[in-house]
C-alpha cells in the first residue's frame, strides 16, 4: 500500500527521498510525487506510474531542497492519476498519506461551505486543508496538526510540511510509520528497508504519536502535546538484503534463500540434546486448560494457519479453528477464556489481521502473533511474539516468509507438546530431527530448479489450472495457486482433490492443467484415484509427489520428484515446486514479477 518517507537535514533530499521511494515500490502503487522545501517555497512533482517516471520528470528541472516528503500512492478514493497522486497541498501545508480518512465526506462537505475548493477526489487532501485553516486563524503548525488529527476518523501514517517553517511533522494511527535515528538528520518512512542504507537504529511508532522534527532534532509528542519517551531498536537487516543480488526478481532470491531462511528462524531454538524447543521471552498462559486455539491471518499467511490447524491437530489434539482475518470479528465468534490466538503475518501491519488481535484481545482472550518484523504493530501489540528470522522479503508475492511461519507453526507444537505433556522426549527429539534436515531438502529441490523451468515452459500459454491435494497438502495447493495467480494473472484453482467430483471437475478437458500433490502419505491412494478421474477427462497431469514409483508417474511427462519428509513437514518441502513453477511461468509471460498489477505488500487498509 502507499509508502512514505520524510528527511530533514543538510544533504540534498531529492536522491535521499527518491532511492527510499524506489526500496518501497515493492508495497505495491500506481502513482508517486515528492515535495521539496528551499528557502520558504515547496516545489512538487507528482506522477501517474513508477518512481522512475517521477525521476524522469524532474531531471531538467531545478528540484532543489535540504527537507522533503515523498510518496507512492496505491488508490483508494480517486483513480490513479496526477491529481490524486500525493502531496497534496492547501494554502501553505503539504500532506503525504498513507491509510484511510473514513470521516472525509462530512469534513470535506463542512470545508466546502467555508469555501474550500478541492482539486483531487482522495479522502487524503481534507487533511492540508484542515491544518492550513487552523494556521490561517493564528494557530501554531503543531498545535493546528494535533488539532487536526482529534477530527480525523479512520487510519493514518502523515508526514507534514509548511512552507513559512523548517519544520517536518510525522504521526501515526494504525498505519505503520518509523523514525530513522540519525544524528543532526531526520528520516522517517512507512518501513525499515526504505531507509535501511541510512541507518539500522528505528523507532516503531505508535498509535497517536506525533513526531516533530525541529533544528537537526526530534520530540514524540501525544495528541495532547505531552512529551513521550520513545527508544530506538536496531534491526539486523542489511541494506545488501534488500537488494536482488545478482538475482532477476526479488521473488526468485526470496524462493532460493528459503534454506537460510527456515535455518535462521531455528536457530537457536531447537536443541536436539535436550529434546526442546526454546523461545526467549515467550510467556505462553496455562495450557492445561485450553480449550480451542484459533489462527487467524490473510493471504498466504491465511494459508499458513490452515498447515497449522492440520500440525497440531494430528499432534497434540487439540481443536484449532482457522479464520480469514478480514471475515474474523463480523461473524461474532464464540469465545471461551481459556482460548488463545495465533496470529499470522510476514508485515504485522495487516490491517485485518490487526483487527482480529484487538477483537481478541477485548475479550480478554491471549494472543500470540508469528511476525517477520521486528517492531510491527502486531508483534508489540499482541500478548506474546515469535518472530521468523526470513530477514526482509520485497517481493509481493510471500515465499520465504511462508515456509518459515510453518516452521515457526511446528516448532510452536513440538514445544507445547512438552508442555502439555502429551510428547515424551524421543517424540519431541524425533520431530527436531526431521525439522533439522528441512533446509537441506529445500537445498536439493532448489538445485532441480531448471526442470521446473521446463515444466513453465511446457504448460505457460494455458489459460487455466486447477491444483488438487489432500489433507495437509490441501492448504499447500491452495498456496501454490495463490502464487499462480497473483504473479502470471492466470486463472487458479485449488480444490481438494476429494471435492472435485462435485462439480470442478466439469471443468476438465485436454485444455485444463491439474496441478496434483500427491506425496506417499495417508491420502496416497485416494489421490491416486482422484488423479485417475482428471487423465480419463484429458485432463494434463503435473504431479508434484516424494515417490519416484508413484502409481500416475508413466501417465505423464511432467513429474517433480520431492524429497520424503513427516507427514507435517511436508508443506516445507511442496512450496518450493509450486512457488517455482509460478514463478517460472510468470517470467516467461513477462509480468512484473515483483510488483504485480493491483496488488500491495503490506494491506494496512481494511
Ligand atoms: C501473498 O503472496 C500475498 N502477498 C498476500 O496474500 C499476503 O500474504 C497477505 O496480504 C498477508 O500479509 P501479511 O503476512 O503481511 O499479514
Amino acid at each position: 500500500m502507499c509508502g512514505i518517507v520524510g528527511y530533514m537535514g543538510k544533504k540534498e533530499a531529492f536522491n535521499i527521498l527518491i532511492d527510499a521511494l524506489k526500496r518501497l515500490e515493492y508495497r505495491g502503487y500506481d502513482s508517486a510525487g515528492i515535495a521539496l522545501w528551499h528557502d520558504r517555497a515547496i516545489e512538487i512533482l507528482r506522477r501517474k506510474g513508477k518512481v522512475d517516471d517521477l525521476r524522469v520528470a524532474a531531471s531538467g528541472k531545478q528540484l532543489k531542497g535540504t527537507m522533503g516528503l515523498a510518496h507512492t500512492r496505491w488508490a483508494t478514493h480517486g483513480i490513479p492519476s496526477e491529481r490524486n497522486a500525493h502531496p497534496h497541498k492547501a494554502g501553505e501545508v503539504v500532506v503525504v498519506h498513507n491509510g484511510i480518512i473514513e470521516n472525509y465526506m462530512e469534513i470535506k462537505e463542512k470545508l466546502k461551505k467555508r469555501g474550500h475548493r478541492f482539486t483531487s477526489d482522495t479522502d487524503t487532501e481534507v487533511i492540508p486543508h484542515l491544518i492550513n485553516s487552523y494556521i490561517e486563524e493564528g494557530m501554531d503548525f503543531v498545535d493546528a496538526v494535533r488539532l487536526t488529527i482529534t477530527e480525523l476518523e479512520g487510519s493514518y501514517a502523515l508526514g507534514i510540511m509548511r512552507q513559512h517553517e523548517r519544520t517536518l511533522i510525522a504521526a501515526k494511527k494504525e498505519s505503520p510509520l518509523i523514525v530513522g535515528v540519525i544524528d543532526g538528520e531526520a528520516v522517517f518512512a512507512s518501513d525499515a528497508p526504505a531507509i535501511i542504507d541510512l541507518t539500522n537504529r528505528f523507532i516503531f511508532l505508535e498509535d497517536n504519536d506525533i513526531v516533530v522534527f525541529k533544528d537537526g532534532g526530534f520530540n514524540v509528542i501525544d495528541i495532547k502535546g505531552n512529551k513521550l519517551e520513545r527508544h530506538p531498536q536496531v534491526v539486523n537487516w542489511t541494506g545488501a538484503m534488500a537488494q536482488k543480488g545478482g538475482y532477476k526478481h526479488f521473488m526468485l532470491k526470496e524462493i532460493f534463500e528459503q534454506p537460510r531462511a527456515v535455518a535462521d528462524t531455528l536457530m537457536g531454538r531447537v536443541k536436539e540434546e535436550k529434546a526442546q524447543i526454546e523461545f526467549d521471552d515467550l510467556k505462553l498462559p496455562d495450557l492445561k486448560d485450553i480449550r480451542k486455539i484459533w489462527m487467524i491471518a490473510c493471504g498466504t499467511s491465511y494459508h499458513a494457519c490452515l498447515i497449522g490447524k492440520y500440525i497440531f491437530e494430528s499432534t497434540l489434539r487439540i481443536p484449532v479453528e482457522t479464520d480469514i482475518a478480514s471475515e474474523f470479528r463480523y461473524r461474532e465468534p464464540i469465545f471461551d477464556k481459556r482460548d488463545m490466538i495465533i496470529l499470522i503475518s510476514q508485515s504485522g501491519e495487516t490491517a485485518d489481521t490487526i483487527a482480529a488481535m484487538k477483537e481478541g484481545k477485548n475479550h480478554g482472550i491471549y494472543t500470540l502473533s508469528i511476525c517477520n518484523v521486528l517492531g510491527s504493530t502486531l508483534a508489540r501489540e499482541s500478548d506474546g511474539v515469535i518472530f521468523t528470522h526470513a530477514g526482509p522479503e520485497i517481493g509481493v508475492a510471500s515465499t520465504k516468509a511462508f515456509t518459515t511461519q510453518i516452521s515457526v507453526l511446528f516448532m510452536l507444537m513440538a514445544h507445547m507438546g512438552r508442555l502439555l505433556g502429551v510428547m515424551d522426549k524421543d517424540t519431541v527429539r524425533g520431530l527436531i530431527y526431521e525439522l533439522k534436515r528441512i533446509p537441506h531438502k529445500m537445498q536439493s529441490i532448489l538445485d532441480q530448479a531448471s526442470l521446473i523451468e521446463e515444466m513453465a515452459r511446457r504448460f505457460m500459454t494455458y489459460k487455466n489450472f486447477l491444483y488438487i491435494g489432500r489433507g495437509i497438502n490441501y492448504p499447500s495447493i491452495m498456496e501454490g495457486a495463490l502464487k499462480l495467480k497473483e504473479i502470471s494473472y492466470i486463472h487458479a484453482e485449488a480444490y481438494a482433490a476429494g471435492e472435485m467430483k462435485h462439480g470442478p471437475i466439469a471443468l476438465i478437458d485436454e485444455s485444463f492443467p491439474v496441478v496434483a500433490l500427491s506425496p506417499h502419505d495417508r491420502t496416497y491412494q485416494k489421490t491416486c484415484s482422484n488423479i485417475e478421474e482428471v487423465l480419463a477427462r484429458r485432463g494434463k497431469l503435473l504431479l508434484f509427489t516424494d515417490m519416484p514409483e508413484h502409481d500416475m508417474a508413466n501417465r505423464t511427462d511432467s513429474v517433480f520428484i520431492m524429497p520424503t519428509t513427516i507427514y507435517e513437514l511436508q508443506p516445507l518441502l511442496s512450496a518450493i515446486p509450486l512457488q517455482l513453477l509460478a514463478y517460472y511461468i510468470a517470467n516467461l509471460l513477462g509480468t512484473d514479477v515483483d510488483q504485480p498489477r493491483n496488488l500491495a505488500k503490506s494491506v494496512t487498509v481494511e
